[in-house]
């Protein structure tokens, strides 16, 4: 149903790499209202040998996941606290890995589940935030602990959006593959596919798209003969699933769909782990198997497309079928879709001229489906504009958004520099927030400026936190009006 959640990427290779102390903060379950006065365990990592005392903090915001991947997959981090002093965190997002507002009940029905929203996670943060700076002098903050946000992907929203909400907590924020205008009349909804089309007009084989293009019919013709099901499990070496036949039909469209979108999101320089280990750029890798002499021979076509997914499925050579089952096991996907049906509506479709089948945004069928599956519909679809303001966000400073050009997600992020200190950052041959993982030798030249620009930012931040002070004292005398 929600094949567009808005998936990270677990590149999961090195665990252990970096070390961490794990701890708890107790944070209200509703920071809003007082009629609920319950609290729970918020789930935080953090590492302090870099940390000069005066240092800044290193606000990781994290995403939708146990936040342990995103610790291990954002190496930039912990590559450049040591030459800022700067004491290392990643805060796990409520609802998600072991943040559980009501324990194992946290995710039965919208009763737990209606205390999930990216606004409670923020306000969790900015008690976390408060907690860790070590001289709470409200009256003057030069002497708090500066803290610069960091994120990637809805991780990277948060990381703008907590700039923007709470300027007296966080001095500065680095969004990476943030689609802060994904959101309903603020992006074309068939951008995202239209990107990846792109993505897989890859110079090897500039036919890639009309290939695939030409395999959904043949797909669904196969799908509708007599023991075509059959034979597409055998042939793809397929694991055998349970379901019923019209639920294997959806499920192998819809994964198919998720590969691409995955393919093209860990299109990295170098091999990487995702789910399965995955080679150097990997959508040329499965483009070079499709041959366009083939594509009016559905047998041929499909026996092809089976091919090119063993590079996605099947790298190590070590798979013994094919598992179509979501796999996205380090995410909690399913506690995304509830985001999805509730504030994070981001409407997605795919026109004529991609490569995917046609399909309209239809709000009503979203909603019912949302409906059905969480008992909420989705209140209004732009609730998130009337939160974060949509892209007039002219007045927030001090935010660098950073995009890769081959992430579909870079359709709804910020492309165009928004003000002197809203900056963007385009990586033409970057995939999802490549800038936050950590230096590899065959990193491509625009994403090592990329990450020298974050730091300059942050450093050009960390100069003006004290002096700033001033200069807004002296501006309030000025504009004494008494
Ligand atoms: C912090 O991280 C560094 C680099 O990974 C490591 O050497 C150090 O032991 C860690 N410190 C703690 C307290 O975990
Ligand atoms: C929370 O509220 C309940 C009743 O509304 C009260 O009995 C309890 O003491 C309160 N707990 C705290 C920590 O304030
Ligand atoms: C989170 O990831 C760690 C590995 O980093 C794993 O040990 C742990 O079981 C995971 N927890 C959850 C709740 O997924
Ligand atoms: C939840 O946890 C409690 C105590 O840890 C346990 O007794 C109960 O069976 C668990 N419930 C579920 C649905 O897992
Ligand atoms: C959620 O489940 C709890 C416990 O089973 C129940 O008391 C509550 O009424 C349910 N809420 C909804 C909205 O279904
Ligand atoms: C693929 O790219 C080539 C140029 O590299 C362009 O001429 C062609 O139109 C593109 N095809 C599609 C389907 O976008
Ligand atoms: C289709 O399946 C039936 C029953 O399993 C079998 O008898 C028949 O030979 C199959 N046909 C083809 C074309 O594979
Ligand atoms: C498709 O190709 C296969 C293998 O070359 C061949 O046996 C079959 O007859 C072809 N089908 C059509 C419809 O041309
Ligand atoms: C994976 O690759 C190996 C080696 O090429 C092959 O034997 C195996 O059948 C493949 N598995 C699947 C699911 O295709
Ligand atoms: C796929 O998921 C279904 C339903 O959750 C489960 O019954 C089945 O065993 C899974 N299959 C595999 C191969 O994991
Ligand atoms: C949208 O979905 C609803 C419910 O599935 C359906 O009745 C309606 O015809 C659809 N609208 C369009 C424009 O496809």
């Amino acid at each position: 149903m929600f094949k567009f959640i808005l998936v990270f990427l677990l590149i999961n290779c090195n665990y252990g790499k970096y070390l961490y102390q794990t701890k708890f903060l107790s944070v209200p379950v509703d920071h809003f209202s007082f009629a609920n006065n319950a609290s729970f365990k918020l789930r935080y990592l953090i590492n302090d040998t870099y940390w000069d005392s005066n240092g800044p903090i290193f606000f990781y915001t994290g995403n939708e996941g146990n936040i342990t991947v995103f610790a291990e997959n954002s190496g930039f981090i912990w590559e450049i606290a040591d030459t800022f002093g700067a004491l290392i965190v990643f805060a796990e997002h409520r609802y998600y890995g072991e943040s559980m507002p009501f324990g194992n009940k946290s995710l039965i029905n919208n009763s737990y589940l209606g205390y999930l929203s990216s606004s409670q996670a923020l306000a969790d943060y900015v008690y976390l935030i408060d907690y860790l700076q070590s001289n709470k002098n409200y009256a003057d903050y030069s002497i708090r602990n500066p803290v610069v946000a960091f994120g990637g992907s809805y991780g990277g929203m948060l990381a703008a959006w907590i700039r923007m909400k709470y300027p007296a907590f966080v001095l500065g924020a680095i969004a990476s593959s943030a689609p802060i205008y994904q959101f309903q009349g603020l992006t074309p909804c068939e951008t995202y596919n239209d990107i990846l089309t792109s993505v897989y007009n890859v110079s090897s084989n500039n036919n890639c798209p009309y290939i695939i293009k030409k395999s959904w019919p043949a797909l669904r013709q196969v799908l509708s003969s007599p023991n075509g099901t059959e034979w597409l499990i055998s042939t793809w070496k397929l694991c055998r699933p349970i379901q019923s036949k019209e639920s294997i039909d959806t499920l192998i469209i819809d994964w198919l769909t998720n590969v691409y979108s995955n393919l093209a999101m860990a299109n990295y320089p170098y091999p990487a782990n995702f789910l399965a280990p995955l080679p150097a750029y990997p959508v040329k890798e499965f483009c070079r198997k499709l041959k366009l002499e083939n594509i009016n021979n559905i047998t041929l076509l499909l026996t092809d497309l089976g091919n090119a997914l063993q590079v996605y499925s099947n790298f190590t050579g070590k798979s013994e079928c094919l598992n179509i089952n979501s796999s996205t096991s380090d995410i909690g996907e399913d506690v995304w879709d509830y985001q999805a049906c509730t504030e994070m509506v981001m409407p997605m479709c795919s026109g004529k001229f991609g490569m995917f089948e046609e399909e309209r945004w239809n709000f009503t069928k979203y909603s019912a489906d949302c409906e059905k599956r969480f008992g909420v519909p989705p209140i209004r679809p732009d609730l998130a504009i009337l939160e974060y303001g949509g892209k007039d966000i002219k007045s927030a400073s001090n935010i660098v958004f950073s995009n890769g050009l081959m992430d579909p997600w870079s359709g709804g992020g910020v492309l165009q520099d928004v003000s002197p200190n809203v900056r963007a950052i385009l990586i033409p041959d970057g995939a999802h927030h490549l800038d936050l993982r950590s230096y590899n030798e065959l990193d491509p030249k625009s994403v090592i400026s990329a990450r020298k620009f974050h730091q300059q930012a942050i450093r050009h931040w960390l100069k003006t936190y004290k002096t700033e002070n001033l200069e807004l004292n002296s501006v309030n005398i000025q504009n004494n009006y008494a």
